[in-house]
């Protein structure tokens, strides 16, 4: 057995470099981080764009999960055209019919099916021996590839499976019509040398591991997802699963915007290559931020508002001399602009079209029309458009083109150091208006939450709100961001507005409004 690769690969003159299929689980792994879930139009939105960035596959969703899950699915798997859709499944004839049922309509399907194996996930989860876990996965494989040529099998927790089972399952699964076959460190409890080791062990002791990929698929509780998934790669992975910003269960999952500028800026040690076009990461990146409402740390690599940012005087005179004293990419490279464009009350229609796209997002006319609309009117409040208004202006359109059941008709607020926070409300709702007064809160937000309780009768407990600026200047649009809790579940809510407390309002009414369409659902 050959040891594992735990130095840099050296490129050889001559060889081509293989390309590492990029797997982004965004939609689906992504999705799973509390209150992050997106509705059918923020999803369609978001697999558009990573259509844009040439991801090879996009898991879309997990159709079994819940019946919006499925129409995600469907609709991504009928509309999207380039990457691979692919559905999850457990290892059971239902899952794997309804993944089917959703993906079958798609350009080329991949159903990616998943069995838990670690001796840990045997006894206390699945209860179920090892011989019992070979023959589920192989009957599962069997079924799904009755279906569907393009198969992925993931034994779940294969990090923490002891080598010999792993290699019996892989062996197996692969024999049954698995095309690729994904390692996850499920609980991201691997190290660099260890997952290295792995992948290895599988090159080495698995004997038709040629008839299938390896893949990938690392978390970040330790925050080792990034250097697991490169040393999976230098040690024969084809493929790596991740998703935009790292987003995911618990701590998240490897990021793609970190292992594909790793291969790409460090390309002098690694003969590997990726189809991602490197200029749509920030779009993408600030895309999936504004949807899901979870905001990218400053200091997060590539993307992050700091990434580029020198503040030391000594940076910045090099930078000045020389841009590699302290630059290792170009921020042009990943896609920041050079200049942020700004749009104004005379700039047409035709310029807003032009702007939008260059920033990653399609609008039907009926779209464009509508944001146009809303541009008017913020031009009419702030002189200058910045492209943080523009994605805003287009995400609060995709927000509110899913049912809303409440909308925001009026509302007056009063509040001040010596006086009792005042709300008058008014929503309406198909075409009725309602109306609430509030003057009880500790101040106008508590006292808004409690007006909107008031009329929807919807009892939302805040566990976190967030305003921030959408741009720059003080005339910016304030984005309101909420993640709240209704019986149990994480919702999200955001609002955009240039009045922070309306946009708060806005942000209150899309929580609500998603957990009327999930109890619709
Ligand atoms: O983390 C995990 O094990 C997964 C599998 C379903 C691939 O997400
Ligand atoms: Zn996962």
């Amino acid at each position: 057995m050959t040891e594992p690769n735990t130095e840099s690969a050296a490129p050889t003159a001559a060889a081509a470099p293989k390309t590492i299929r990029i797997f982004d689980t965004t939609l689906r792994d992504g999705e799973q981080s509390p209150g992050a879930s997106m509705n059918l139009a923020e999803k369609l939105e978001v697999a558009q764009a990573l259509a844009d960035l040439g991801v090879d596959i996009m898991e879309a969703g997990f159709p079994i999960a819940s019946p919006g899950d499925f129409e995600a699915v469907r609709e991504i798997a009928t509309t999207i055209r380039g990457p691979v859709i692919c559905g999850l499944a457990r290892c059971n004839d239902k899952d794997i019919n309804r993944a089917w049922e959703a993906l079958r309509d798609a350009e080329t399907p991949r159903i990616h099916v998943f069995l838990a194996t670690s001796a840990i996930h045997r006894k206390f989860k699945l209860n179920m021996t090892e011989d019992e876990i070979v023959n589920r996965a192989v009957e599962g494989v069997k079924l799904a590839k009755s279906l569907c040529d393009d198969i992925e099998f993931s034994p779940e927790d294969a990090a923490r499976t002891e080598h010999d089972f792993l290699c019996r399952v892989v062996e197996e699964a692969i024999r049954a019509g698995a095309t690729t076959v994904n390692i996850p460190d499920t609980v991201g409890y691997a190290t660099p040398v260890q997952m290295g080791k792995t992948i290895a062990t599988l090159v080495n002791r698995v004997p038709n591991i040629d008839q299938a990929v390896i893949s990938v698929h690392c978390h970040n509780d330790l925050g080792l997802a990034v250097a697991n998934s490169l040393f999976a790669i230098e040690n024969g992975a084809g493929q790596v699963e991740c998703t935009i910003n790292g987003i995911g269960e618990r701590a998240g999952n490897c990021s793609l915007e970190e292992i594909t500028m790793a291969l790409h800026t460090r390309s002098d040690i690694y003969p590997f290559r990726t189809n991602i076009n490197t200029r749509r990461l920030v779009p993408c990146s600030r895309l999936v931020s504004s949807v899901t409402g979870l905001l990218v740390q400053r200091n997060k690599a590539i993307v992050g508002r700091n990434a580029f940012a020198h503040e030391a005087g000594i940076h910045q005179d090099g930078m000045l001399k020389e841009r590699t004293t302290y630059e290792i990419m170009r921020p042009e490279d990943v896609g920041f602009s050079k200049t942020d464009l700004v749009l104004g009350k005379h700039s047409g229609r035709a310029a807003l079209a032009d702007r939008a796209k260059a920033l990653g997002h399609h609008l039907t006319d009926e779209q464009l029309q509508k944001v146009f609309e809303r541009f008017k009117v913020l031009a009419d409040k702030k002189k200058e458009i910045y492209d943080g208004d523009i994605t805003a202006l287009v995400e609060q359109q995709f927000q509110e083109q899913q049912e809303q059941r409440w909308e925001l008709e009026d509302f007056h607020v009063t509040s001040g150091k010596s006086v009792q926070p005042h709300v008058r409300l008014q929503l309406r709702r198909d075409n009725e208006v309602y109306s609430a007064e509030v003057d009880e809160g500790d101040g106008p937000i508590d006292a808004a939450f409690w007006a909107v309780e008031q009329i929807t009768g919807v009892k939302l407990v805040c566990k976190d709100y967030q305003v921030r600026s959408a741009t720059l200047g003080r005339d910016a649009q304030g984005e309101a961001i909420l993640e709240v809790e209704y019986q149990g579940r994480s919702y999200r809510g955001r609002g955009v507005s240039t009045d922070t407390v309306e946009a708060t309002l806005k942000a209150i009414l899309s929580a609500v409004n998603r957990i009327a369409a999930l109890e619709r659902a």
